[in-house]
């Protein structure tokens, strides 16, 4: 059987990070192993290759240099492994060798058993900067390296050395190797203060010194005592290329070794008489005994010699984690190794698998998170608010989904501490949110005006695109009508809710969108919802056949749950209150709705409708048949919430599948339903006039339109921009309003007169109302005469539009 494994790769430099399943390598070389990783830790040289290509040599590039796992299988002359063994070892980038995998294939040679003490995370950040450290000192500081077998005996012997970067991994991981390689060395390192506890008492430095200091070198020579200043200096993160005045800190009497770690930069120059060296990674054949060192690295650890480095900083597991923390490092760490565990998060392993018998399969935690969905929150709260429920009946699919919403009522209600808000107006509120406005109705009546999220005519005004212009974006919407009216007036609300008014509604909505395709949409609804309780029906009777109690149990719960939906769909459970002593007044008014996200909303229509519609609230009008309704939907739902986990567990295998494609069939017809909904309620609200002012450069060119050119219900002719806070008090501005309130004045009488000597006319009219407006502000303020002549010339344009044909430009000015 073919076995496939996660590998996280990059297809060329600079790109991003991805998942691929592929092949596992069953064959291996005698002289490898195979191990399957369980952690890595991230190096500063994986993102220069995957950034800048440094020493890539083909793409695509599994990365990782840093790894540790479990021996899974073991070529003949690999070494002294066995299969199982908890193993760290020196990952080569590529291919099937880069730690970033699942499973990689690597020398025998370069792996090295994990003492029991370190986990594997710990272990994966232990290779690299070790590796590094045994190179800085055997080539940069070219010193004897008596833990290393065969390594070099003989060579410099520095009294003193200044590390610089004593916090990063290879720094830490020097300072232990230089302690044991000289053990009378005064070692002196830099970091920020915060690490300088870790320095001295974990690694053991002699001094720390602050990397930050502005007498670094002197510091430097004065922590070797004497002030003689130190023999060596280690650069191991490239401190030399910004601390230039480093070399001040050699002895001048010393051998003034200057020892750099390549960065992927250019070699930091040193100043004459320095013994400058630069030392990397693939130096390392150079070094004698270098075969042996993932050997001393094996006996150091289990002598316990050496140590971890540095504190490990889990950034959790799999694609994510890895991009995570490549970003981290780019952006720096600071005294701690990055490590991702239970490395890779396998794809392959993702083979749900229901089962056929009556063990348990299903998480517990899964079905609750299937449970609960946003979605279905909002679901649930229309069920109650209905907000077109004389029009047609939503079908509440997410009951089978959404069991969260009653449970929580019903936590709510044992718990409340005060008095009880009705859960009917709560749902309504969680359907409904308060836009801040203002509004040109005098006595400041309202500021607020309640949006229902399952308006849609709504939703789609107040949601469009902003363009590259966001401040000059208008939507408009004439309201004349906001609420839909209950199927049945009440005896005391006849006079807002005239007998008849919902026949002709719907006779509306029928010569809108045609009459078979409204009724077709309307019993696709009802069709939708009675599969849905046709469904747990079934699945209860199954239950029985089968004899399985925890089934039959939960698809009882649920179909009662599917019940108590329908019956508060079928009538409303709150009804929308309108405030008593509203004025009569028809004149038109406006809301101005500002958007966070940029761009306006403007309501236009009648005073009284607009009024109506900030001050109407929801009202639970208590019977027994609603309170019936509302506590059967609330204790049925939370039961078969409880079901879903409980019932689910322990059910036959099949039935679970029953279960799960009703859950599925609920999801997908529930989105089928939402959009018939959609557009069965927008074709509803045809009548409302709405208008977009949208993509201009300049604010005044979409007042302009926004005045003269949208759909004629929503010019905002008497509109106070100034006054509404959408225009500076300007006299320029001022006279821009009156003047567009003079050219609606003309364009308004008398337009069905298409004569063409009464659109010459008009158009003479307006010419010379412009040009009074140019004159007046050139006298007035002259600095704004530009302004004016530039929305003399955006009016020219758009009347140009309107089919009124100004009279040449000339003699403007
Ligand atoms: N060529 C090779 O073969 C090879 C191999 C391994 C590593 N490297 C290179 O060696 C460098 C270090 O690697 P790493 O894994 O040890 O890095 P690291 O752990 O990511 O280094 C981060 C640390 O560097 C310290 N640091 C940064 N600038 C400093 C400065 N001016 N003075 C003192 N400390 C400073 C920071 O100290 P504070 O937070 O205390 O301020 C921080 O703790 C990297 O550039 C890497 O690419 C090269």
């Amino acid at each position: 059987m073919a076995v496939n494994f996660t590998k996280y790769l990059v297809r060329q430099r600079g790109g991003s990070l991805e998942a691929i399943i592929a092949p596992k390598p069953l064959v291996i070389q005698p002289r490898e192993v195979l191990i399957r990783v369980k952690a890595v830790a991230i190096n500063p040289a994986d993102y220069k290759m995957i950034d800048q290509g440094h020493r890539v040599t083909s793409w695509p590039l599994v990365p990782g240099l840093d790894g540790a796992g479990i021996v899974e299988q073991v070529g003949d002359k690999a070494g002294h492994f066995r299969v199982g063994d908890r193993v760290i070892a020196l990952f080569t980038p590529g291919d099937s060798s880069g730690s970033y995998q699942e499973y990689a294939v690597v020398q025998g040679k370069d792996v090295v058993k994990l003492p029991a003490t370190s986990s594997l995370e710990e272990g994966a950040t232990l290779g690299v900067c070790y590796l590094t450290g045994i190179i800085a000192l055997g080539i940069g500081l070219k010193i004897s390296l008596p833990f290393l077998e065969g390594g070099p005996t003989s060579g410099v012997r520095p009294s003193s050395v200044l590390i610089l970067g004593g916090s990063s991994a290879v720094g830490a991981a020097t300072i232990q190797l230089l302690r044991l390689a000289i053990p009378e060395c005064r070692i002196l390192a830099t970091s920020s203060t915060r690490h300088h506890d870790h320095l001295k008492n974990h690694l053991g430095v002699d001094e720390a010194i602050d990397r930050k200091s502005s007498s670094l070198p002197q510091d430097a020579k004065q922590a070797t005592g004497g002030c003689q200043g130190v023999d060596a200096i280690l650069d191991v993160v490239g401190a030399g290329r910004t601390q230039k005045d480093i070399f001040e800190a050699l002895s001048s009497s010393g051998p003034k070794i200057y020892a750099q770690v390549w960065t992927g930069d250019e070699q930091i120059d040193a100043p004459d008489g320095v013994n400058s060296i630069m030392f990397r990674g693939r130096d390392l054949p150079q070094l004698p005994g270098n075969q042996n060192i993932v050997c001393a690295l094996e006996r150091l650890l289990q002598e316990e010699k050496y140590k971890l480095p540095l504190p490990v900083h889990h950034v959790g597991h799999g694609l994510s984690a890895l991009e995570r923390a490549l970003e981290i490092m780019r952006q720096g760490v600071s005294g701690e190794k990055l490590a991702a565990t239970d490395f890779p998060v396998s794809l392959s392993e993702a083979h749900p698998e229901l089962k056929k018998d009556y063990g348990v399969t299903f998480d517990p935690l899964g079905v609750a998170a299937i449970l609960y969905n946003q979605r279905a929150d909002r679901s649930a709260a229309r069920l109650y608010t209905q907000y077109d429920r004389n029009l047609f009946i939503w079908p509440h699919m997410t009951m089978i989904g959404g069991t969260l919403p009653p449970m929580q009522m019903l936590v709510e209600r044992l718990t409340a501490p005060f008095k009880w808000i009705h859960p009917a107006i709560k749902m309504c509120a969680k359907d409904t949110t308060m836009l801040p406005i203002r509004s040109d109705i005098s006595g400041n009546v309202f500021r607020q005006l309640p949006y229902n999220l399952s308006n849609t005519w709504l939703s789609d005004i107040i949601s469009f695109e902003p363009s590259e212009h966001p401040g000059n974006d208008f939507a408009i919407a004439y309201v004349d009508r906001v609420h839909q009216k209950p199927k049945k007036p009440k005896k005391t609300d006849k006079d807002a809710n005239p007998a008849g008014e919902d026949h002709e509604e719907e006779i509306l909505i029928r010569s809108e969108i045609g009459n078979v395709r409204w009724q077709a949409g309307r019993w696709t609804l009802n069709l939708l919802g009675i599969i849905n309780g046709a469904m747990v029906l079934t699945g209860m009777v199954f239950g029985i056949l089968l004899a399985d109690i925890w089934a039959f149990t939960l698809f009882l719960l649920y179909s009662l749950h599917w019940g108590a939906s329908v019956a508060i769909s079928i009538d409303s459970m709150v009804t929308v209150h309108t405030p008593p002593r509203i004025v009569p007044e028809s004149s038109d008014r406006f809301a101005v709705y500002e958007r966070e996200e940029g761009g306006t909303v403007i309501f236009k229509g009648p005073q009284r409708t607009l009024e109506t519609w900030a001050r109407s609230t929801w009202e639970y009008d208590p019977s027994w048949d609603k309170d019936f309704r509302h506590w059967l939907w609330i204790i049925t739902g939370s039961l078969s919430g409880i079901a879903s986990v409980a019932c689910m567990v322990n059910m036959q295998g099949r039935m679970q599948l029953v279960f799960l494609g009703v859950l599925v069939y609920a999801s997908v017809a529930e989105i089928g339903a939402t959009r018939i909904a959609r557009i069965l309620q927008t074709k509803a609200h045809g009548p409302i006039a709405q208008d977009f002012v949208r993509k201009n450069a300049t604010r005044s060119l979409s007042i302009i339109q926004a005045t003269l050119t949208v759909l004629p219900r929503c010019r905002l002719t008497g509109l106070d921009w100034i006054k509404m806070g959408l225009l500076p008090d300007m006299l320029v501005f001022r006279e821009m309003q009156a003047l567009l309130r003079d050219i609606s004045q003309i364009l308004g009488h008398d337009k069905e007169d298409s004569d063409p000597l009464a659109v010459t006319v008009r158009a003479l009219d307006i010419k010379d109302r412009c040009l009074r407006f140019v004159d007046k502000v050139k006298t007035e303020d002259s600095a704004r005469g530009p302004l004016a002549m530039r929305i003399y010339d955006e009016i020219y344009n758009q009347t140009l539009n309107l089919g009124e044909v100004l009279p040449p430009k000339e003699g403007n000015s």
